[in-house]
C-alpha cells in the first residue's frame, strides 16, 4: 500500500500584504545556459535555436533550482544526486535530501514521446517565493533518458495541470496545484502566466499565484474569460478550452472537428511547456498551403517551413461558441520563427503537425501563449475550473517590428484559403488518413519542445 503523503502541508505567508505572490520568469534558449560547450550536443539545429523553456525558482528542502513550469502536466520533480548521466544531468543542479524529507515506499515512472525519468517518490518542504508546503510530494529522479535536460538546464518540472493527470496520484501525496487551491480564498483562486520575449530574467515574464502582475493588469476588466472544459462527466484534466478557428489575414480557416468523443469544437490544451502549436496535420497542412509558394515542408525534418521575411497575421479565435468568442492576434515572429542565420531564405513555422496529441486535438505551447497573459482559475463554490486572457500583442504594432527586423522587402503572404476540410468525412476516417501520412522527423522535435508529451504516464509500487 502506498503511503500517503498528503496530510502535512500548510502554508506560511511570510510578511505578505494580501495572499497573493508575483514571481519572475527566466525565458532560457535551448543551449543558452552557462554549461561548458562540449556538453551542448548537435541535438539543438538551427531550427531548434528559438526554442525556449520558461522556468521559475523553487526551493526544495533547502535547496533552490530552476524548474521548467509546465501548465501541461502535473507533477513536481527534480533530478536527484543520482543521475550523473553526461549528457542527460552533469553540471545541473541536483537535490540532495535534507533531514525533512520523508520518503514513500514507492517509485515513479514518467514516459515521454523519446524519454523517460524514473525515481523514487519523497516529499520536503517545498518553498514558492512566500509560501511554503512543510510536505510536498515529488519525484526525486535518479535517471532520465533522453531529455537532455542539460540543453536548457533546468533541473526539473514544476507541473501546474489538474491532480487527475498527476502521475503521482492523490493516494500517494496532494499535487502542489491543489495545495496551492485549497489555500486561497475562492476570489483568489487562481494563477496568471504572462511569456515574455526577453532572455534570462525575462521582465516581461510573470507568474503570479492569487494575484494578477500590477505591471501587466491592474483588474480583470479587459480579459475574456472561458470555462475549462471537462474530462469525462465530473473531472479536469488540463487547461483546454475550444478552439473555433484560425484566422489568416482576417480569413477564417476552418478547422476538422474535434477527435474527441462528444466535443462540439476542436479543444486546444494550452501548455506552456510545448514551445510549437502543435495541430492535426490535415489542418496545419491547410494553414500552411494557404502561403503558396511562401511556405513548403521540407522533405527532410518533417517540418513546415515559411520564407523567412514572410509577414502574417495570424490570429486564433477562443470561447465556447460562435456567439461567445474572441480573435487573439499572434505576433508575426511567432508564425515565422527567426532563423539566426543571416540571409537564409526558410525559416522554421511556429504551427507543426503532430497527431499524436492525445489530450486534446491542438496543443497550444508557447508560440500562442506570448500573445496573451493568462489566468487559471481552480474551482469555487459559484464556478467551475475558467481561464481568462488578454491580448497582449497589437498586430499593427507586433507586424511593424517583424518588418523592420526582417528587412524592408517584407511582404505579406497572397493567402489562399483552400477548400476546407469536408465535413463529410468522420472524424475516425480523418484520422486514419493522418496517422497514415506518418511523421518520422517530427518525433525528435516534439521531445525538444515537449518534454511531457505523451500521457503514458504511470506509477508503480516498488516490489519491497
Ligand atoms: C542543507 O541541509 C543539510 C542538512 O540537512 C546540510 O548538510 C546542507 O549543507 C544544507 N545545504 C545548504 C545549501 O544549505
Ligand atoms: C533509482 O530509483 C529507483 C527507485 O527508488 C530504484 O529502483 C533504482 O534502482 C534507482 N536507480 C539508480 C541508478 O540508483
Ligand atoms: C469563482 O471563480 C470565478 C472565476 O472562475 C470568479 O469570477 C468568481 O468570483 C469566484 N467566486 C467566488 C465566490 O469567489
Amino acid at each position: 500500500m502506498a503511503a500517503l503523503l498528503a496530510t502535512l502541508f500548510l502554508f506560511i505567508p511570510a510578511a505578505l500584504a494580501g495572499n497573493g505572490i508575483t514571481l519572475p520568469l527566466h525565458r532560457i534558449a535551448l543551449g543558452e545556459n552557462n554549461l561548458p560547450e562540449n556538453i551542448l550536443s548537435t541535438q539543438i539545429s538551427v531550427y531548434n535555436s528559438n526554442l525556449f523553456v520558461y522556468e521559475v525558482d523553487v526551493k526544495i528542502g533547502n535547496q533552490t533550482f530552476p524548474l521548467l513550469l509546465d501548465t501541461g502536466s502535473a507533477d513536481v520533480w527534480v533530478l536527484s544526486g543520482k543521475c550523473n548521466d553526461l549528457e542527460e544531468c552533469q553540471f545541473l543542479k541536483t537535490y540532495t535530501p535534507t533531514s525533512s524529507i520523508v520518503l514513500a515506499d514507492e517509485s515513479f515512472e514518467l514516459n515521454y514521446l523519446l524519454g523517460s525519468v524514473t525515481g523514487s517518490v519523497a516529499c520536503d518542504q517545498m518553498t514558492l517565493g512566500a509560501y511554503q508546503v512543510s510536505c510536498q510530494v515529488f519525484g526525486m529522479a535518479n535517471r532520465t533518458q533522453a531529455l537532455h535536460l542539460g540543453n536548457n538546464g533546468n533541473s526539473g518540472i514544476l507541473g501546474m495541470a489538474f491532480p487527475s493527470v498527476a502521475a503521482i496520484g492523490p493516494a500517494t501525496g496532494v499535487s502542489f496545484l491543489q495545495n496551492i487551491f485549497s489555500y486561497l480564498d475562492e476570489p483568489d483562486r487562481y494563477f496568471a502566466l504572462a511569456l515574455g520575449r526577453k532572455s534570462g530574467l525575462d521582465p516581461t515574464s510573470s507568474f503570479s499565484i492569487g494575484e494578477l502582475d500590477t505591471a501587466i493588469a491592474s483588474d480583470f476588466s479587459g480579459f475574456f474569460f472561458v470555462d475549462v472544459l471537462k474530462h469525462g462527466a465530473n473531472d479536469y484534466d488540463y487547461w483546454k478550452i475550444p478552439l473555433l478557428s484560425i484566422k489568416l489575414e482576417g480569413h477564417d480557416l476552418s478547422l476538422s472537428p474535434s477527435l474527441i468523443p462528444g466535443a462540439e469544437h476542436p479543444i486546444a490544451v494550452l501548455d506552456s511547456g510545448t514551445s510549437l502549436v502543435l495541430g492535426p496535420t490535415i489542418d496545419v497542412k491547410n494553414f500552411w498551403d494557404s502561403f503558396g509558394d511562401a511556405a513548403r515542408l521540407n522533405p527532410v525534418t518533417a517540418m513546415w517551413e515559411v520564407k523567412c521575411n514572410t509577414a502574417i497575421t495570424v490570429s486564433f479565435a477562443l470561447g465556447s461558441g460562435d456567439d461567445d468568442k474572441m480573435d487573439f492576434p499572434l505576433h508575426p515572429e511567432d508564425i515565422n520563427w527567426d532563423s539566426n542565420d543571416a540571409g537564409g531564405e526558410w525559416c522554421m513555422g511556429g504551427i507543426q503537425a503532430n497527431d499524436k496529441v492525445n489530450s486534446g486535438d491542438w496543443l497550444v505551447g508557447d508560440v500562442f501563449m506570448r500573445n496573451v497573459y493568462v489566468t487559471h482559475h481552480g474551482q469555487n463554490s459559484t464556478h467551475r475550473p475558467a481561464m481568462g486572457l488578454l491580448s497582449m500583442t497589437d498586430s499593427g504594432q507586433a507586424m511593424e517590428a517583424f518588418k523592420k527586423s526582417r528587412g524592408v522587402e517584407s511582404t505579406s503572404a497572397v493567402i489562399r484559403i483552400q477548400q476546407k476540410p469536408s465535413d463529410a468525412m468522420h472524424p475516425n476516417v480523418l484520422y486514419a488518413i493522418s496517422s497514415g501520412c506518418g511523421f518520422v522527423g517530427g518525433a525528435a522535435i516534439t521531445l525538444l519542445v515537449r518534454v511531457l508529451q505523451t500521457r503514458k504516464m504511470r506509477i508503480r509500487t516498488s516490489l519491497t
